[in-house]
């Protein structure tokens, strides 16, 4: 299994914090962010990350983690120009990612969850990670049937559809490569994430399990804030 943390994108919901640095190596207590869903890639026993990061500050992510030798690991490095969406992580990582099964985490998203296990035992298809929210319309989002199958996933939903967000921690098998590149840019002009799980749901290879302790996804100044809360309170 691979890993991917993906710390692009351009943080305009946390300007001006993010017009000096990117929003990925901002503080989240005692820490830039980006070393939280790095740890959870490395407790689940990930030893080959790539680090995709937008152009600006992509020289302080060399500075604070270097070659992954201080954590144990081989850190690979990759720039994506423009934020063209989520799925473009895979067109990027293509020939990092080769055969393996890969694992994705989103620089801005804290889990406290342990998903080794999951990881370790992982084979093949997709395998995505829920949690219901108050404003699911912020998120892409999955309903499930009476028995807990997922039927049908949309991102940002206008009208409800459900109140499960898909949080920033996926797993897919090696052709999620292939997969990328069948997706079509969206209105708002990005390759979305939500295509490739719809792609492992048509083929009925997508499984969707809860997040069960707490998830933050730090991109607003209220999360960021409840983000260093919580990382506090672990801590102590
Ligand atoms: P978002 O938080 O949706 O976008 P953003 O980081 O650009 O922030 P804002 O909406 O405030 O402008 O992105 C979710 C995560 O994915 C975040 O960690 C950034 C990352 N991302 C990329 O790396 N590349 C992309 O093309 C996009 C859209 C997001």
């Amino acid at each position: 299994m691979k890993g991917i943390i993906l710390s692009g994108g351009s943080g305009t919901r946390l300007s001006p914090l993010t017009k000096v640095t990117s929003k990925q190596l901002l503080p989240v207590y005692n820490k830039p962010m980006i070393m939280y869903p790095l740890e959870t890639l490395l407790k689940a026993g990930i030893k080959d990350i790539l680090i995709i990061v937008a152009p600006d500050h992509a020289g302080d992510y060399l500075n604070l983690l270097g070659s992954g030798k201080e954590f144990g690991a081989r850190f690979a490095y990759e720039v994506q120009d423009k934020p063209e969406g989520l799925a473009q992580a895979f067109l990027i990582g293509e020939n990092f990612i080769e055969q393996d099964s890969v694992c994705m985490i989103l620089g801005d998203n804290i889990f406290e969850d342990d998903f080794s296990e999951i990881i370790k035992n992982f084979k093949s298809g997709a395998h995505i990670f829920a949690k219901q929210v108050p404003d699911p319309e912020r998120f892409g989002v999955v309903k499930f049937d009476e028995k807990g199958t997922a039927l049908q996933i949309e991102e940002k939903p206008k009208q409800f559809l459900s109140d499960y967000a898909i949080t920033g921690l996926y797993i897919y098998d090696s052709r999620v490569t292939e997969a990328a590149k069948s997706v079509k840019p969206s209105l708002r002009g990005e390759l979305e994430i939500t295509e490739l799980h719809n792609w492992y749901l048509k083929k009925g290879e997508l499984k969707v399990d809860m997040v069960k302790g707490e998830w933050i996804d730090a991109g607003t100044f209220e999360s960021l804030y409840r983000a260093g809360e919580l990382a506090r309170k672990k801590t102590k």
